[in-house]
């Protein structure tokens, strides 16, 4: 790997990745292709030397053929990724997750550049809560939100151009991330920001849902892995094997660590329509095969650590905040 484009790499777990190789791999040359969405900020690479910046869509066939040419790895984390927002509105999802994908696989295969998807677990669907089961890579897909089915559709097109055009290409699904500059419109960031503005945290419905949290550090460690050692064609859940844990108890988790009563710091709020209830990687094939294990185990520490973050970072989410909240208000979340 010497030139590598990074989609998406204005986003949350794209901009980490692009800090991740920029600190550890001198030898790539990043380009970051990136349509800066509301989700999208240039100040997430803010102080990286080396990094070229494209600022456009990856729908754009024309922009993404000339990059492919240029670059020998396409690391693909562009996407619009809330599923609040494909519950309002599902066309950009269509766009960017599905036609996206496809001008990036066209472009790919034509140049024959390796190609990286990073994906999620939420293309499986949910599972029952207080069960032991978990999603293996041979878990039936049975996405249930607009987001999650059109992730699923663009995994599904990466599998076809694999098998039909022989490109060179892996996946990943990853469980819910968190840490440093992730959108405040997510479930961790949300809470964290408003506390810090006196305002009350919300928690969906009675928030028994259980999510299998993840550092975003852990999450692009696995990537590069699979990058470097992962076969082709093949498919890797990454997940943290993390006791479950429910969005009660980490919303009382960061109200205590943020000083706030957990008994009455926070607010319930409208559930979120068709809500997956529990999502769970099991990620033994990635450990076994490539000797990739996840370095926050706890995530007391790694709330501690992101908590510490947004308070010294107040600058870079003010700006989005008002207008987060009023669109939450909005919906009576
Ligand atoms: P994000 O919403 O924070 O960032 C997405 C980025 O993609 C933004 O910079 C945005 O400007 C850019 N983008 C959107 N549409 C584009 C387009 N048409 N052309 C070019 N750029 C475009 O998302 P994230 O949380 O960083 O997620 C990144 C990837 O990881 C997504 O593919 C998502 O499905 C996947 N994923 C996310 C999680 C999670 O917990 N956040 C977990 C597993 C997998
Ligand atoms: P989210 O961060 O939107 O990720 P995902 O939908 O990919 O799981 O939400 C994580 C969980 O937190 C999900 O069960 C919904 C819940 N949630 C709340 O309880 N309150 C909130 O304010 C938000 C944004 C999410």
């Amino acid at each position: 790997m010497h030139s590598m484009l990074v989609t998406g790499g204005a986003g949350f777990i794209g901009a980490n990745f692009v800090r991740l190789v920029n600190a550890t791999r001198d030898e790539i040359k990043v380009t970051v292709l990136d349509k800066l969405t509301y989700a999208g900020n240039r100040a997430n690479l803010a102080g990286l030397e080396g990094v070229e910046f494209v600022h456009g869509d990856i729908a754009d066939a024309t922009l993404v053929d000339e990059l492919a040419q240029k670059n020998d790895v396409i690391v693909h984390f562009a996407a619009e990724s809330h599923n609040d927002n494909s519950l309002e509105d599902p066309s950009p999802f269509i766009q960017t997750n599905l036609v996206g994908t496809f001008t990036l696989l066209e472009a790919a295969r034509k140049h024959d550049v390796r190609f990286h998807h990073v994906s999620t677990d939420e293309v499986f669907g949910d599972l029952e809560i207080g069960a032991d089961t978990k999603f293996t890579e041979a878990t039936p897909y049975a996405p249930s939100s607009p987001y999650s089915a059109s992730k699923a559709g663009s995994d599904h097109l990466v599998r076809a151009w694999v098998r039909s055009f022989g490109l060179r290409a892996t996946i990943s699904n990853c469980s819910n991330n968190y840490g440093p500059y992730q959108h405040i419109e997510k479930f961790i960031p949300r809470q964290i920001t408003n506390i810090v503005d006196g305002r009350s945290p919300k928690l969906y419905g009675t928030g028994e849902q259980v999510r299998d949290w993840i550092h975003v550090d852990d999450h692009n460690r696995a990537v590069l892995d699979i990058l470097d050692k992962g076969i082709i064609g093949e498919t890797y859940n990454i997940g943290a094997d993390q006791p479950d844990i429910n969005n009660k108890q980490v919303i009382e988790l960061i109200c205590t660590l943020m000083g706030l009563d957990p008994a009455d710091g926070y607010e319930h709020v409208n559930d979120r329509p068709g809500h997956d209830q529990r999502y769970a990687m099991d990620a033994t094939k990635l450990k076994r095969e490539l000797g990739w294990r996840p370095r926050f185990t706890d995530l007391r520490a790694g709330l501690e650590q992101t908590i510490a973050w947004y308070r010294d970072n107040e600058e870079w989410w003010r700006p989005a905040k008002d207008a987060t909240e009023a669109t939450y208000a909005q919906r009576g979340q």
